[in-house]
């Protein structure tokens, strides 16, 4: 077993995004290969209503999954499949655009104004860009939360942690996402298939992602790692609380506009057209 090296540890570029929500992206435009099959992720905790709550009114999405994990306060989302509803704490909602989805998530603060959590952007194959959209949420009671042999717990998303699965499956990168959570100095080992894209976000805390020597990461640090069999994390003094991603690279050219990601820039004028048109939707289920 090869214990994974980290190749690189980037923190976050503030960024406002939808109608005016401040937060803090991880990784995203410019990084598509190295990050591959993920486009993007999102750090949108915050704690001041004024910089969230102009939210992500009605907007199109095709060629991608987005995937919510709310920690705090909700998300009200409504969708042209017709899916509404609320993101509680602890939620996931796993949304398959495939051809084209429109829809608007709007964050709501706890009693403190409080609201935050994750949005992953995940990439789809050539093949299944214009799949049937695909809405799933998770709710939290149903993410399995597994007592870790070294101290602490993970809960699955998707993927598996000793022997069990996460609620999510059937996706085509075979993604895994674990929501990590360690004692003071406690170490986390995990097997990763080696030809998998793995990354981890440190959202409270601090950690050591290398075996022997030092590789910190602090509260909205990223950790990317170079090929390996499996990952190991040593929790700082105050513990850590991160994310754990994983998934198959997808190793096709990115036309990236906005919210829709194709393999070619004549895919994205056929979506610019198809909007303007009113086209855009092929699948309201
Ligand atoms: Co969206």
């Amino acid at each position: 077993m090869t214990i994974r090296n980290v190749r690189l540890i980037q923190s976050g570029k503030p960024t406002v995004e939808g109608a005016g929500v401040h937060l803090n992206r991880a990784f995203g435009f410019g990084q598509t290969s190295e990050f591959d099959p993920y486009l993007m992720l999102d750090d949108f905790r915050g704690d001041d209503p004024e910089l969230y709550q102009a939210g992500f009114p009605w907007h199109p999405h095709r060629g991608i999954e987005t995937i919510t994990y709310m920690l705090e306060g909700k998300a009200e989302h409504q969708d042209s499949l017709g899916n509404k509803g609320i993101i509680d704490p602890g939620d996931v909602q796993w949304m398959t655009a495939g051809s084209g989805i429109i829809h608007q998530e709007m964050p709501i603060g706890n009693a403190n104004g409080k609201m935050g959590g994750f949005q992953l952007w995940a990439n789809l194959p050539s093949d299944q860009k214009m799949m049937d959209p695909r809405y799933r949420e998770i709710k939290s009671t149903d993410i399995p939360d597994v007592q870790l042999p070294g101290g602490g717990s993970a809960r699955v998303i998707a993927g598996n942690v000793n022997g069990v699965t996460g609620s999510v499956s059937e996706i085509v990168i075979a993604p895994e996402y674990l929501d990590v959570r360690l004692p003071a100095n406690a170490t986390f080992k995990h097997p990763t298939t080696s030809s998998h894209t793995v990354f981890c976000y440190v959202y409270s805390g601090s950690g050591n992602f290398v075996p022997e020597g030092t590789a910190l990461a602090k509260n909205g640090g990223l950790v990317l790692f170079e090929v390996g069999d499996e990952i190991m994390v040593t929790a700082g003094d105050e513990g850590v609380r991160f994310l754990l991603i994983s998934g198959e690279p997808l190793y096709e050219p990115v036309a990236w506009y906005g919210p829709i990601v194709m393999n070619t820039q004549e895919e994205l004028n056929t979506a610019m057209r198809e909007l303007r048109e009113n086209s855009f939707i092929k699948f309201r289920g």
